[in-house]
């Protein structure tokens, strides 16, 4: 239990951004066919999911990079209250069967926690599901949507929540992320 809790708390190293919701995780689609390489660079945070209103991070860009091994380093940078807040996790695929499907942590001692690309178009967005089931009963669920640049067109956008909202993801959790004055 402690573990899985902190598999949930650990997927994305500096965002905070656990939403607590009853019954199993949304049953989703990820995308089918992925190209690790052309994912690979820096995506800004757009939209994600948070119930967490204090210690909130702004300008946070992720950048992904592949390493000799085929893992990919994570480098998340995040700025509160003006000072630089950097996390640097592993990524890589569990299962070739499954591209689109990366396990992430950012702790050696973590196990690695879901990071499901449901969409993207590598030039403009990306749309990332991960979710947690607990005892059946309830689970943590993350979300993001990320962008190759700070501001995401709004027919994107659009899309894209429609696209959750299809798989049962409840898209009132998504909070814009500040990308302004950065
Ligand atoms: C997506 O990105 C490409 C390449 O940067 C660009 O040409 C295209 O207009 C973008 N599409 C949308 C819908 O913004």
């Amino acid at each position: 239990m402690l573990q899985l809790l902190f598999v949930a708390l650990s997927v994305f190293g500096v965002s905070q951004a656990q939403v607590f919701g009853l019954g199993k995780c949304a049953q989703v689609k990820t995308q089918e066919s992925f190209d690790l390489n052309r994912y690979l660079g820096t995506w800004y945070e757009i939209y994600k999911f948070n119930s967490n209103f204090e210690g909130k991070q702004k300008c946070v860009s992720a950048n992904y990079q592949l390493q000799s091994n085929g893992h990919v380093r994570v480098d998340n940078i995040g700025f509160e209250n003006g000072e630089k807040k950097e996390a640097v996790g592993d990524g890589y695929v569990p299962d070739k069967n499954y591209p689109s499907r990366l396990g992430v942590r950012f702790s050696n001692l973590a196990p690695y926690a879901k990071y499901w690309i449901l969409d993207t178009d590598y030039t403009n967005y990306t749309m990332i599901y991960s979710c947690t089931d607990i005892l059946e009963l309830f689970h943590i669920s993350y979300a993001w949507i990320l962008g190759r640049d700070r501001t995401l067109d709004e027919s994107i956008e659009n899309r894209l929540f429609a696209k959750a909202e299809s798989y049962g993801i409840d898209t009132s959790n998504f909070l814009k992320e500040d990308q302004t004055g950065c």
